[in-house]
């Protein structure tokens, strides 16, 4: 229950009966919401200024309640701050220490607000914050892969579809498929920022207030573009929330993805690459084992973004225009996919970093399967004068007798493929090779080496 100076309830002039303990208890936000205090304290700063502007408050109120909000924000920094569940969450909390440092001119901080327009306010500085930290983190993985890719731009492995050996493609290009999906991921936060720069300050409850307030200062001053259009609908919005999990959700679907493959390689039956022991744990019984746990971990966080996502869009199906206490869970929801993230993005760059590729493996897969099949059937096409269509014939007949024979692709004579395509000459051979193959698809977005140290000098610039 939230209470003022007296150590009476805020609201005790109507309400007479105590909230029952276990409502106190499921209806109370402070542990989650305590993280917003910052944003709280400026908010309500700047809340004060304007309304000392706009001659709401005077300047000796205006000072005095500066005064307890910038004390109050150093006893949290400090650990000296006496946190009570009974006060419900956050912002209370502060405006009930605020009546404690300075008496009952405390209660200017709520003129022209509700806890409504209070706390999206904060929320929404915090998720800006978020967004940007998110942004940076992926930054740095960006990093990490094109330091990695420009290392294995010639380390040559089967690329599959179906998981069977489609093309040979350099491990660098296929690295540098993350670096597409975090920068799709890095644009999507990006984006969010947009709706987020919409002040909520100053709707109050729900209808706006009959105070002479300017939100444009406000907005501004807390580093907003400009405050939202409609009172109702500022208060009930929370479609700031859906993004924000939203984009987190597609960004741990793509870890998730990445780790699964990783998780893959690094299975005996591929063997493509070793994890470091930094990010694998052992069994309680089996001696010889090194599981990819962490990856693993990345994989599973997956259904919680997921899960967080469909509790919010749920929360919020039902609920009539404006505030509701139903909102109140968003933060909880929010943070958590927040924090998964977070610690998504540092894991997989720790298990990039030191993941090795086994070349000679990566090689030696690459070389089986008849993977310069469409090599060969493209190669017909540009040095015979054959229709593709016919090309693929003749090559699979071809792929048909190496079967037969047991034989690679680069083991055949050329009297052997003359006699399935008497047009074919000696030079055919040279498509058989895996680097001449990788090194062939020069088209843009191609897996050449060339294009590969194009595309990295480029996404280095940026
Ligand atoms: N802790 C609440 C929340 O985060 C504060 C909003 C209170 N507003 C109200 N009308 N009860 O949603």
């Amino acid at each position: 229950m939230v209470k003022n100076k007296n150590n009476k309830t805020i609201w005790s002039s109507r309400i007479k009966n105590k909230t029952s303990s276990l409502f106190q208890k499921v209806g109370n936000s402070l542990n989650i919401d305590k993280k917003l205090f910052k944003e709280d304290i400026a908010g309500s700063i700047v809340h004060v200024e304007m309304l000392f502007r706009q001659k709401i408050i005077s300047f000796k109120i205006k000072n005095k309640i500066i005064y307890g909000l910038n004390k109050i924000e150093k006893e949290i920094i400090k650990n000296e701050f006496e946190y009570n569940i009974e006060y419900e969450d956050i912002h209370m909390n502060i405006e009930k220490r605020l009546f404690q440092i300075i008496g009952d001119e405390a209660g200017y901080v709520h003129a022209a607000r509700s806890r409504n327009d209070q706390v999206i306010t904060d929320f929404k500085m915090w998720t800006t914050s978020a967004t940007k930290e998110i942004n940076k983190n992926l930054d740095n993985i960006i990093k990490t892969i094109l330091k990695i890719s420009e290392k294995n731009i010639e380390t040559i492995m089967p690329g599959f579809t179906h998981l069977k050996n489609a093309q040979a493609v350099s491990f660098a290009h296929y690295l540098m498929t993350y670096v597409e999906m975090f920068t799709r991921d890095k644009k999507r936060f990006f984006n969010n920022l947009d709706s987020l720069s919409e002040c909520p300050l100053g709707v109050a409850a729900l209808t706006g207030t009959p105070f002479n307030i300017d939100r444009n200062f406000t907005a501004k001053k807390l580093g907003f573009k400009k405050p939202t259009n409609n009172s109702i609908d500022t208060v009930s919005d929370r479609d700031f929330v859906l993004d924000f999990l939203y984009s987190v959700s597609v960004c741990s679907m793509h870890i998730s993805r990445i780790a699964e493959e990783l998780i893959l390689w690094n299975s005996d039956g591929f063997n493509l690459i070793t994890l470091s022991d930094k990010v694998v744990t052992g069994s309680s019984i089996m001696p010889q084992k090194k599981n990819p746990d962490l990856l693993e971990f990345l994989r599973s966080k997956t259904g919680t973004t997921y899960g967080n996502l469909f509790s919010m869009l749920t929360i919020l199906k039902g609920l009539p225009i404006s505030y509701f206490k139903d909102l109140q869970d968003d933060k909880e929801i929010l943070f958590k996919s927040n924090e998964i993230l977070i610690n998504c993005i540092i894991i997989l760059n720790e298990v990039l970093v030191n993941l090795k590729p086994n070349k000679q493996k990566m090689l030696d897969l690459a070389d089986s399967g008849y993977i310069t099949a469409t090599d060969l059937a493209d190669y017909l096409v540009k040095n015979h004068s054959i229709p593709f269509r016919k090309a693929y014939q003749i090559t699979a007949s071809i792929v048909n007798f190496a079967e037969k024979k047991k034989k690679k692709l680069n083991e055949l004579k050329i009297e052997e493929l003359k006699k399935i395509e008497p047009k074919l000459t000696i030079d055919v051979l040279k498509v058989f090779n895996l680097k001449n193959s990788v090194n062939s698809k020069k088209s843009y977005g191609g897996t050449s080496f060339d294009n590969i140290k194009k595309m990295i000098i480029k996404y280095k610039k940026t």
